[in-house]
C-alpha cells in the first residue's frame, strides 16, 4: 500500500474520505447500489420506470385515504388465525404469517379484502427456508455444493409450491456469515464466506421472487437476520455481538448488500445487539447503511416479538420506548408483539415519532403488496394448492442432495462400492426419516409432510444386500444395541455407518457447547472399525462435528448435512458412484471445541503460527489450523490445478479489469466434478487483511483426463475493503492472487494496483 484513496465511483461523487465512526455512511463514502428493481423490466429502462411509477403513484393514493388507525394496523404482523380475525375486525394488520391451507388464507383474506374499509390484501409470510412440501437441502449443505443454482433451483420449486398454497411471502434466505459451528443456525446460512453467502443469496433472491414477484409462483422473499447474527458470542443463540465496523462492512454485510441489489423485497431484523446497540432499534445499519445507502426500498420486519424484546435488552423501559426505538431505527413490520398498534398514536402526539417516519414504513409495506400483485389477485386457486410432493420436485431434489455432499476421506478407493456388495447399514440415522429433513422441515404441509427416504431404503433400492442394526440412539448413554450392529458388521463386506444429529440439534435456539458426534456413536464407531470391516461414515449434522477420532479410524467420510426428502436416494447414489461427490466444505471443521472461532479468512497477526516457534499464535496441544479447510472436499477421480495467467500485470484503480486463467485437469480415471477456488490477498494495506478472501469459484465437470481453462475476472470490487470507518478503499500496491482446489490453494500469481 503506497496510496490511500477512496472507491472509484465515492470519489467521482465528490465524497471523502472524513467520515467518522456511525456517521461515516452519511457522508457518502460507500459505492453506490445497483437500483433495486421490483418488475421484470431492467431498472433504469423507460418501461421500468413507468411501471414503477404507477405502483408509487397507487400507494400514494391510497397512503392519503388512510387514518392514524389504518396505518399503524398495516405495521403489524400477527401468527395465528384468530389473531388475525380480530385484528380484521378491528384495525386490520398488515400480514399474517406460520398459517397454512389455502381455503384458511383466502377465508382470512376475504376478510380483509371484502369487509374493511380499504380492503387492503394481508401478505402472508413463511419459513420456507429449505422447501414448502418438497425439503431439499439445508442451507449450509446447499452452499457446500458451490453452485449456487442449487440454491435457485430449491427457491424457484419452493416458491412454486408456497404461492400456489396461498403464501406470498418467505422469511429465506438467511444469510448470516458465521465463524461459530456451535451456534445452531449455522444450519441455516452458507457457512463463512461473505463471498459465497452473497452468490447463494443472490441465487435465492431470484429462485423466489424470479423477474416479478406478482407471478403466481414467486414469493417475497425477505433477507435475515440484519445483522452479524451469527457473531453471537459463545455461539448462543440471540447473544451479544460486538463487532468493529470494518468487520460489519467486510464480513457480515455483503450478503445483504447482494440481495438489495438483486432486488430482495424484505429484510428482517436479528435478534442481537451491534456494539451495544440491538439490531431492532440500530438507525445506523437500518438507516444509514440498509435504506439510505444500499437504497433499500423494500420493507424491514422485526423477529419474533423483537420490538419487544428491547426492554429485556435494556435500551427501553416499556412497550412505548421500545416502539419508539423500533419505528426510529427503521423497524417498519412489528412481528407478534403489538407495541406499534398500541402506542404508536401517544408516540406521535407527544413527538417522540414523525409521522413522516409512520408513512414510510406503510408506503414501504404497501409498495411490496402492489408488486406482489394482490390488490389485483388477492385469493389463491384453492384447486392449484400443492399437498405433495411432484415426482418433478422430486428428482430435483434429489440431484440437489447428491450434489451437496462432500467427501471428506476415501482411504483405499473405498468408495464408490460395488452394487453386489453385502452391506450392514448400521447407526442411529440408518433408519432415520425426519431427521434427514434438519431443520425448518415440513411447514408447508406440517402433520402430513412426506417422510425422507431413509438410508436403508436409498441402498436398499440401489440393488445392494442390506442388514441394518442401529447400535446405539442419537443422543443417548445407552450402548446395549452394540452387540447386536458389530454381529452384522462381521458378516458384512462393507459398513455403512449413519452417524450424526438429530434435527432439532440445529436451528434456532439449538447451540452445542460439544459438537462432537453425540452419545455414544464414537465408541459404536471403535466397536465397529474393530471388526475390521472397512467402514463408510456418512455424516448427517446441521453443524461442522469435531471429527478427530472418527478421521483417524473410519475408512471413508461421507458429510451429508441434512439432504431433504430424497435423503437415502441422494445417499446411494454417491455410494455407488451414479455421482461422483464434488462439493467443498463452506466452513472449516475444527479439530476441537477449544480452537473456535477457527476460519480461512483470518488475519495472519504479528506472529502467525510456526510450529518451530513457541512465541506464535497457536495452542500448545494441537496442530495449527483446522481438520478440514474451507474449500475442502475430495472426489473419486483427482485433479490438478495449474498454468495460471493473468491478462496483465496491473490492475487500473479507476475501475480496471485483470482476467485469471487457470487450467484444471482430470487426473484420475473416471468423470468427476473440480471446484475450481479463487483467492487474493493483500499483504500491506491501511488495515490487515485477510490471508485469503474468495473471489471466485467455478464448479466444473470433467471427463477422465481432460483439461478446461477456468477464467475468473478481477476487478477494484474485489481488491477493495471497507475500511473502520466504513469507507471503501481500493489501495494501490501489491496483491496476492491463489488458485487451486480449497482455501489451502498455493498455486500464485501476483498484480499490481495502480
Ligand atoms: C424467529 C426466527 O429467528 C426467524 O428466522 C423466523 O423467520 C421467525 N422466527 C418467524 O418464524
Amino acid at each position: 500500500m503506497t496510496d490511500h484513496t477512496v472507491s472509484r465511483r465515492a470519489a467521482l461523487a465528490g465524497l471523502g474520505g472524513t467520515a467518522v465512526l456511525g456517521t461515516a455512511l452519511s457522508a457518502g463514502v460507500l459505492t453506490a447500489p445497483a437500483a433495486t428493481a421490483t418488475t421484470g423490466t431492467p431498472a433504469g429502462s423507460n418501461a421500468h420506470r413507468a411501471r414503477q411509477g404507477k405502483l408509487e403513484q397507487r400507494v400514494s393514493q391510497l397512503l392519503k385515504r388512510m387514518s392514524l388507525a389504518e396505518k399503524l394496523g398495516q405495521l403489524q404482523l400477527v401468527n395465528t388465525e384468530d389473531l388475525a380475525k380480530q385484528a380484521l375486525a378491528k384495525t386490520p394488520c398488515g400480514g399474517v404469517f406460520s398459517v397454512v391451507g389455502a381455503a384458511k388464507l383466502n377465508a382470512l383474506q376475504k376478510i380483509a379484502v371484502e369487509q374493511t374499509r380499504l380492503g387492503i390484501p394481508l401478505i402472508f409470510g413463511l419459513d420456507v427456508i429449505h422447501g414448502y412440501t418438497t425439503n431439499f437441502p439445508i442451507p449450509l449443505g446447499q452452499a457446500s455444493s458451490f453452485d449456487p443454482s442449487v440454491a435457485e433451483t430449491d427457491a424457484t420449486v419452493s416458491a412454486a409450491e408456497a404461492r400456489r398454497s396461498g403464501i406470498t411471502w418467505t422469511y429465506a434466505p438467511m444469510m448470516d456469515v458465521t465463524h461459530e459451528p456451535r451456534w445452531g443456525r449455522i444450519a441455516e446460512g452458507d457457512g463463512e464466506d461473505p463471498y459465497l453467502a452473497s452468490q447463494f443469496a443472490v441465487a435465492k433472491v431470484h429462485g423466489y421472487q424470479g423477474e416479478d414477484y406478482s407471478a403466481g409462483t414467486k414469493l417475497a422473499a425477505c433477507a435475515k437476520h440484519y445483522v452479524a447474527y451469527g457473531g453471537a458470542e459463545g455461539g448462543r443463540d440471540y447473544n451479544t455481538v460486538d463487532v468493529s465496523i470494518q468487520e460489519l462492512h467486510n464480513h457480515y454485510l455483503p450478503p445483504f448488500k447482494a440481495a438489495v441489489e438483486a432486488g430482495i423485497a424484505t429484510v428482517m431484523a436479528a435478534f442481537n445487539t451491534v456494539a451495544g446497540v440491538p439490531a431492532h432499534a440500530n438507525r445506523y445499519t437500518l438507516r444509514d447503511v440498509l435504506k439510505d445507502h444500499y437504497d433499500f426500498d423494500g420493507f424491514v420486519v422485526s423477529d419474533y416479538t423483537g420490538i419487544q424484546e428491547l426492554i429485556m435488552h435494556g435500551v427501553a423501559g416499556n412497550g412505548a420506548d421500545a416502539a419508539a426505538a423500533g419505528i426510529n431505527a427503521g423497524v417498519d413490520m412489528e412481528m407478534v408483539s403489538t407495541n406499534y398498534v398500541d402506542t404508536g398514536k401517544q408516540l406521535l402526539a407527544q413527538g417522540r415519532i414523525r409521522q413522516s417516519e409512520i408513512d414510510d414504513a406503510v408506503r414501504r409495506i404497501l409498495r411490496v403488496k402492489f408488486a406482489l400483485g394482490l390488490f389485483e389477485h388477492p385469493y389463491v386457486d384453492e384447486a392449484g394448492e400443492v399437498t405433495s410432493v411432484s415426482a418433478t420436485a422430486r428428482a430435483k431434489a434429489r440431484a440437489a442432495g447428491s450434489r451437496c455432499m462432500v467427501l471428506l476421506k476415501n482411504d483405499n478407493a473405498l468408495l464408490p462400492l460395488k452394487r453386489t456388495a453385502n452391506v450392514a447399514v448400521i447407526g442411529p440415522l440408518a433408519t432415520a426419516t425426519f431427521d434427514l429433513n434438519g431443520t425448518w422441515s415440513g411447514l408447508g404441509t406440517g402433520a402430513n409432510t412426506t417422510p425422507p427416504v431413509t438410508v436403508v431404503e436409498g441402498i436398499t433400492a440401489a440393488g445392494a444386500s442390506v442388514t441394518t442394526a442401529p447400535g446405539c440412539d442419537i443422543d443417548s448413554a445407552d450402548s446395549s444395541g452394540f452387540a447386536a450392529a458389530v454381529s452384522l458388521a462381521q458378516k458384512a463386506d462393507v459398513v455403512v455407518l449413519a452417524l450424526g444429529e438429530s434435527a432439532a440439534m440445529s436451528g434456532e435456539a439449538s447451540a452445542r457447547s460439544n459438537i462432537g458426534l453425540p452419545g455414544v456413536q464414537e465408541q459404536l464407531l471403535a466397536a465397529i472399525v474393530a471388526t475390521k470391516r472397512p467402514v463408510a461414515v456418512v455424516l448427517f449434522n446441521g453443524r461442522p462435528l469435531t471429527l478427530q477420532s472418527t478421521h483417524d479410524t473410519a475408512t471413508a467420510i461421507l458429510e451429508a448435512w441434512a439432504p431433504g426428502v430424497e435423503a437415502g436416494s441422494a445417499v446411494a447414489d454417491v455410494l455407488f458412484g451414479q455421482v461422483n461427490p464434488g462439493g467443498k466444505l463452506p466452513v472449516s471443521f475444527p479439530r476441537a471445541v477449544g480452537q473456535i472461532p477457527i476460519y480461512y479468512n483470518h488475519q495472519n497477526t504479528g506472529r502467525p503460527a510456526d510450529p518451530n516457534n513457541k512465541y506464535t499464535s497457536k495452542y500448545l496441544d494441537l496442530p495449527s489450523g483446522p481438520l478440514y479447510e474451507f474449500g475442502f472436499g475430495l472426489s473419486y477421480t483427482t485433479f490438478t490445478v495449474s498454468n495460471i495467467q493473468l491478462s496483465s500485470t496491473k490492475l487500473s484503480r479507476q475501475g480496471g479489469r485483470i482476467t485469471v486463467r487457470v487450467d484444471v485437469r482430470n487426473t484420475g480415471d473416471r468423470e468427476g466434478d473440480e471446484v475450481v477456488q479463487l483467492y487474493i490477498h493483500d499483504p500491506v494495506a491501511s488495515i490487515a487483511q485477510p490471508v485469503r478472501r474468495l473471489r471466485g469459484f467455478n464448479r466444473v465437470t470433467l471427463t477422465a483426463g481432460q483439461t478446461r481453462t477456468v477464467t475468473f475476472t478481477l476487478g477494484t470490487d474485489d481488491v477493495g475493503f471497507y475500511d473502520n470507518q466504513a469507507r471503501f478503499l481500493v489501495e494501490t500496491g501489491q496483491i496476492e492472487v491463489y488458485a487451486g482446489t480449497s482455501s489451502a490453494a498455493d498455486l500464485k500469481a501476483t498484480f499490481s494496483v495502480v
